[in-house]
């Protein structure tokens, strides 16, 4: 039998995001963060280079809004930028009052302007301003931010619970538009349960899933943003994927990222003959913006024929290899690959989405209610290329807004009336879970070959008609079957897809990280694709 429960505020999510909205809302609160796996399961664990934020004397917010701006291809939001920069540093003094675990400097006070913490530097960043936990600055966050949550009695922290779709009074035929909750699955009972919320929030991660080969863990599959667009909430610039250009080439190793600190420490790129090749695609070579080197790899691969490039940190010294990344050190030998002693075999892999739910400053999105931070959103921070490490500002800064908001709010806002059950009356078991297997491999592949770093017309045409024939396949198997995480995750994927694919055909020029070779300049004019579902506005 399915249950209701009711909470003052749902979190989808328990990454950076969401863990960081949860604890800055005040401890009356009843609270209810969702893991669709364990709670370790989002891309926030498997951060490794850090976060970037104005911390040194010798650093400006004016130089990291430039830098933002100049990656991003002339298409971020200036005011998000600055809105976002401007209070990076209060919100790397919240994690260090959580008791997140930075590196510390052994020189503090010599070379990085008298901050105790060690600064690295990142592709496209003209400072030394990433702070972090040697290269493992996500597990050593997610840590810190779970300890302090589980300490909260008003913050219940829920496994294995299935966002499927959001409530919302438009769903529900009911006078106006604002989301009361969501369906969840249990994955234990196997039952959709019913959570109602004063205020609903997004914090679910992104969809690089999408694509078959990806840094990311298994659940980034878009579902907040499906969620949202079902919903009636609009999404931007999803034709902005970003390629990390440094994914280890092993194959027994799924998904395993080389940060780009290494190259923001001196490693070089090279081909298999031992050449550097950066320098011929931009005076920044290896620390050019990610859009740029992941391009330049793509290309010398196909120049080539070559499976991989190598990344080469083997001529610094070996404390300092072993004391910097012990994590991709150690990860590294388990494949046979010193790291100390020669290369290590890369290829790009998608790393991260751009676009997301449109929000404004306070992660409030166009269904009231509903909320969405962290890679779920589109604040208009990352343009059309991510600046490294500005993801996990961006979670921290727009949680603490959206907190912010949500407070302000809180006593104009009645809990919602008990909301009607899920109804699973007219489904049954599935007895075909080959086909769910089949569209998600079918999917992934496609999305690789036809909307990957470098694109076409026509083959965005070939993927958006088959992405549609699936759509129509998963939408007939939604309707007749009990629905499973694998369902929901492929349903998502496929309509974040659809999205996609959608965005980049509208968008007619080659700008950051969408290359097509049928317009390959950049048009004069700067300009997100916005995308309105017919339900716009709940
Ligand atoms: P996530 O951490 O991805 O969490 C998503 C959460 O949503 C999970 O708890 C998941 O279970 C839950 N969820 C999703 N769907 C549902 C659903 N339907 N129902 C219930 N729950 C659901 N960025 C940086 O700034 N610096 C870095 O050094 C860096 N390194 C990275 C390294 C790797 C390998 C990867 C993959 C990413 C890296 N990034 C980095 C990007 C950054 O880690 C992510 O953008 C960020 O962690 C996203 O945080 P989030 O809270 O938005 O989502
Ligand atoms: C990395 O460590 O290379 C990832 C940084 C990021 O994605 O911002």
């Amino acid at each position: 039998m399915s249950q209701q429960f009711q909470h003052d505020v749902l979190v989808i999510g328990s990454g950076a995001a969401g863990l960081s909205l949860a604890l800055t809302l005040p401890s009356h609160l009843r609270i209810a963060v969702l893991s669709k796996g364990d709670l370790a399961n989002g891309s926030t664990f498997w951060a490794q280079g850090g976060v970037a934020a104005v911390l040194d004397d010798t650093d400006t917010v004016q130089s990291h809004v430039e830098d933002t701006l100049n990656a991003g291809g002339g298409l971020c939001n200036e005011d998000a930028v600055r809105f976002t920069v401007e209070h990076s540093r209060e919100a790397i003094q919240w994690l260090i009052d959580q008791g997140v675990p930075f590196t510390r400097d052994e020189h503090a006070g010599n070379d990085d302007g008298g901050f105790e913490f060690h600064l690295t530097r990142e592709g496209g960043h003209s400072h030394r301003r990433i702070i972090h936990a040697a290269d493992a600055t996500g597990a050593a966050i997610f840590k810190t931010l779970l300890d302090q949550a589980r300490q909260r009695p008003n913050i219940e922290l829920l496994e294995q619970r299935v966002a499927v779709d959001l409530i919302t009074e438009k769903r529900l035929g009911l006078e106006g538009e604002r989301c009361l909750g969501a369906y969840v699955l249990n994955r234990a009972s196997g039952e959709v349960d019913t959570y109602g919320a004063r205020f609903t929030i997004l914090a679910s991660g992104g969809a690089a899933k999408v694509y078959l080969y990806t840094s990311n863990p298994d659940g980034a599959c878009g579902d907040g943003i499906a969620m949202a667009w079902r919903s009636g909430c609009r999404v931007a610039n999803l034709e902005f994927n970003q390629f990390h250009p440094t994914c280890l080439y092993h194959p027994l190793a799924k998904s395993f990222l080389i940060t780009e600190a290494l190259r923001g420490e001196g490693a070089h790129l090279k081909l298999p003959n031992g050449e550097r090749f950066m320098q011929r695609f931009d005076p920044r070579a290896e620390l050019a913006p990610r859009d740029i080197v992941a391009r330049a790899i793509d290309h010398e691969m196909k120049r080539l024929g070559i499976d991989c490039v190598y990344l080469d940190i083997s001529h610094k010294p070996e404390a300092f290899i072993k004391t910097h990344f012990p994590t991709v050190y150690e990860r590294c030998l388990a494949f046979n690959i010193d790291i100390t002693k020669g290369p290590i075999p890369v290829v790009p892999a998608a790393h991260y989405t751009c676009g997301g739910v449109m929000v404004d400053r306070h992660g409030r999105t166009d269904v009231p209610g509903l909320y969405a931070i962290g890679e779920t959103s589109f604040t208009g921070l990352h343009g059309a290329n991510r600046m490294a490490s500005n993801s996990l500002l961006e979670c921290f800064v727009y949680a603490r807004s959206a907190a912010e908001d949500i407070l302000g709010q809180l006593p104009h806002i009645p809990v919602p009336a008990a909301l009607p059950r899920w109804d699973a009356s007219q489904v049954t078991d599935s007895d075909e879970d080959v086909i769910i297997a089949h569209n998600w491999d079918e999917l992934r592949r496609f999305m690789w070959d036809y909307v990957g770093i470098v694109r076409t017309t026509k083959r965005l045409q070939r993927a958006q008609h088959r992405v549609r024939m699936l759509l129509d396949e998963i939408d007939e198997f939604y309707s007749n079957y009990k629905v499973s995480r694998d369902l929901i995750e492929l349903r998502n994927l496929a309509q974040v897809a659809e999205l996609m694919i959608r965005s980049a055909m509208e968008r007619k020029e080659s700008r950051g990280l969408h290359y097509t070779l049928d317009y390959p300049e950049m048009l004069p004019e700067a300009r997100d694709t916005i995308l309105v579902p017919t339900t716009y506005g709940g």
